[in-house]
């Protein structure tokens, strides 16, 4: 009947566009993700793909929406695109390229612009044969496996780790991020996390941008934490360690 559609059906129904109540990019930046200085952050980091639908949304093993990195078209004297409102992205024909596997409900498995695309063997070296250095965007995407206990991140100078990032799914029946660094054969203090984005079984992206004092990571398009730089000497960290219960579809990284 005619009269059983209500504001509420419109509001609610199929005609939202968010219906699974998905954050949006940075919308769900936690309260406690380490004092993230300057709050508000244009949308999600910059260089990377309009909103497709969130990992684990799509056909299995698909990114939908996730686009290749590459170079962020015109940014600005900040490096960062214009003074977008929040989750607003670079406008239409500027990213994806058209005809690029990167549109909405495309796969990035075809590896354009030479990125390793998946399966890739875990451990798995990333190389930086310049070190990293600021506006550098890493961007791992990959999915959990069933019944997870742990993955890492490590940006590696030597026998040094620079920044360790470790998602643990079972300490002591509780789910927590390990950040810390390892200099000379130690670790240091932990800085840990609570806020845990990753689920066992579901596809997940992570991002890491360098900047001049900190990494900052954001997972599956939301701010997670940043780690302040201990490791001064951004030059001197070679390469990225991927390593534990994930498989990995492809790691990358460019400038923004
Ligand atoms: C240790 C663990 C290392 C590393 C470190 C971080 O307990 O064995 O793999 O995660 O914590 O502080």
């Amino acid at each position: 009947m005619a009269d059983s559609f209500s504001l509420n059906d419109a509001v609610h129904g199929s005609g939202n566009p968010n219906p699974q109540g998905w954050p949006g990019p940075w919308g769900n930046q936690p309260a406690g993700a380490g004092g993230y200085p300057g709050a508000s952050y244009p949308g999600a980091y910059p260089g990377q793909a309009p909103p497709g639908p969130y990992p684990g949304q799509g056909p299995p093993g698909c990114y939908p929406g996730q686009a290749p990195p590459g170079p962020y078209p015109g940014p600005t004297a900040s490096g960062y695109p214009g003074p977008t409102a929040p989750g607003a992205y670079p406008g239409p024909g500027v990213y994806p390229p058209p005809g690029q596997p990167s549109a909405p409900g495309a796969c990035p498995a075809a590896g354009p612009y030479g990125i390793p695309s998946g399966p890739l063997n875990v451990p798995y070296d990333l190389p930086f044969p310049g070190g990293v250095m600021p506006r550098m965007l890493i961007t791992i995407l990959g999915t959990v496996k069933p019944n997870a206990n742990r993955l890492a991140l490590d940006f590696q100078t030597g026998n040094d780790v620079a920044f360790h990032f470790n998602p643990r799914f079972n300490e002591d029946n509780r789910k927590v991020i390990v950040c810390n660094s390892k200099l000379n054969n130690n670790w240091g203090k932990e800085e840990r996390q609570t806020v845990f984005p990753f689920e066992s079984g579901k596809p997940f992206k992570i991002q890491v941008l360098v900047e001049a004092d900190h990494f900052k990571v954001a997972v599956n398009d939301a701010h997670l934490l940043q780690y302040n730089h201990r490791v001064k000497n951004l030059g001197e960290i070679s390469k990225l360690g991927i390593s534990g219960d994930i498989n990995l579809t492809s790691a990358s990284h460019t400038m923004i």
